[in-house]
């Protein structure tokens, strides 16, 4: 069976992480593996190419596709572009599109970047978690959204909160199916002692856990556990919480794991009715990082290791997602380092140099 991939590799670095995941698809390819990839464009330069940042051809082969690969859009020259056609525009249809409401944001400690690291060591260690965050609903899309103009020099903004049940149902069980495959136990985190919201959030991923009752599942507030998550992150295996809460609580995650070139991501949507394949979506959590740009520089890991999570939730190839994160381990215990990871006594490389290390193991 054919694996169709579209790969939007946006601008800045995106196109230079991506040239490493392509390489690594041909030679798979070439091992037996049959990815069948098409290209589009994403961002700022569909944006110069279209005058939109994705046109609606490139939607329909994101559409038609197993799986979207996506590396990073935005820049500096593009900064004054309409703000329906600004880069990360394109982004967004894509999520919305698509239907993809769940974002996976993995925090991973590889053991050879712990030592280095200016956290407490015995904190990081070994750390692997995952954040579930609920993507295409909450107050960042909630109605009634403006600022009005109170008339006495006043003026108030106001952002909905809403989430109905079917919308945390399904974020509640897709944690509950994550944790099987992982170690078996859910954190839901929402404020119900604040919001009512938060009351059914908690209400729903309950009952949702009655289906799934070999999974361990705990509840705490979400200011609490962001505490939590950096007192002691290693108690949480899965974690699952709202959009807003979800941002924020996986981007502190995030720092406990070092650079930004090193965290991928994947967004998916509901299965399919008849095929039971989800839409998906995987993408680095870094941006286009103009300031290194074309210097082949990039760390490419985030972007390779957003194309091993394709692997294991789009394609069910676990043991070549395991084995591509191994390598990624592997190239890092040899002391290989870009330059944003670099630290005394380590090798530095570029993106090219990382990408053939990581595939030659
Ligand atoms: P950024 O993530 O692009 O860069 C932040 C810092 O981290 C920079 O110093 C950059 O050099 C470094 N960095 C990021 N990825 C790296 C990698 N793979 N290897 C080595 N160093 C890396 O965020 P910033 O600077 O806030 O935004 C730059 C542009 O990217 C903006 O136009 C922004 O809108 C866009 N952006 C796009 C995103 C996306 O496509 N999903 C996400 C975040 C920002
Ligand atoms: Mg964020």
């Amino acid at each position: 069976m054919t694996h169709k991939l579209l790969l939007l590799a946006g601008d800045g670095i995106g196109p230079e992480a991506m040239a490493e995941v392509k390489k690594l698809i041909a030679v798979m390819n070439e091992n037996g593996a049959s990815f069948v990839t098409e290209e589009g464009l994403v961002g700022g330069c569909a944006y110069d190419a279209h005058g939109a940042a994705i046109s609606d051809a490139d939607m329909a082969k994101a559409t038609a596709a197993d799986a979207v690969l996506f590396g990073a859009v935005g820049g500096p020259k593009w900064d004054g572009v309409p703000y329906d056609v600004r880069p990360e525009a394109g982004l967004l249809r894509l999520r919305k599109d698509l239907e993809l409401f769940a974002n996976l944001r993995p925090a991973i400690c590889y053991p050879a970047l712990a030592s280095s690291s200016s956290l407490k060591q015995d904190v990081i260690e070994g750390l692997d978690i995952l954040i579930l965050r609920e993507l295409t609903g909450g107050v960042y899309f909630g109605e009634p959204k403006q600022i009005t103009d109170l008339g006495n020099g006043q003026k108030r903004a106001v952002d909905t909160q809403v989430y109905d049940t079917y919308e945390i149902e399904r974020i509640a069980a897709m944690a509950f199916e994550l944790a099987r495959t992982r170690n078996n136990h859910v954190t839901s985190m929402e404020k119900r002692n604040v919001m009512k919201s938060g009351v059914l959030w908690n209400e729903v991923v309950t009952a949702t856990h009655k289906a799934y009752s070999d999974v361990k599942l705990d509840h705490m507030l979400a200011d609490a556990g962001g505490m939590q998550l950096v007192r002691w992150p290693k108690q949480f295996d899965v974690i699952v919480t709202d959009n807003l809460f979800g941002d924020m609580l996986s981007d502190v995650a995030a720092m406990l794991t070092g650079s930004l070139g090193m965290l991928p991501s994947a967004s998916l949507g509901a299965p399919d009715a008849k095929t039971g394949k989800r839409k998906a979506l995987y993408e680095p959590v870094h941006g286009s990082a103009p300031d290194i740009a074309g210097k082949g520089i990039a760390n490419p890991i985030a972007m390779i290791a957003s194309f091993a999570m394709c692997l294991r939730y789009s394609f069910d190839m676990v043991v070549e997602a395991d084995r591509l994160e191994a390598a990624i381990a592997a190239v890092l215990a040899d002391g290989l380092r870009t330059k944003d990871i670099m630290s005394d006594g380590m090798r530095e490389v570029g993106t090219v140099e990382m990408g053939d290390a990581i595939i030659a193991k």
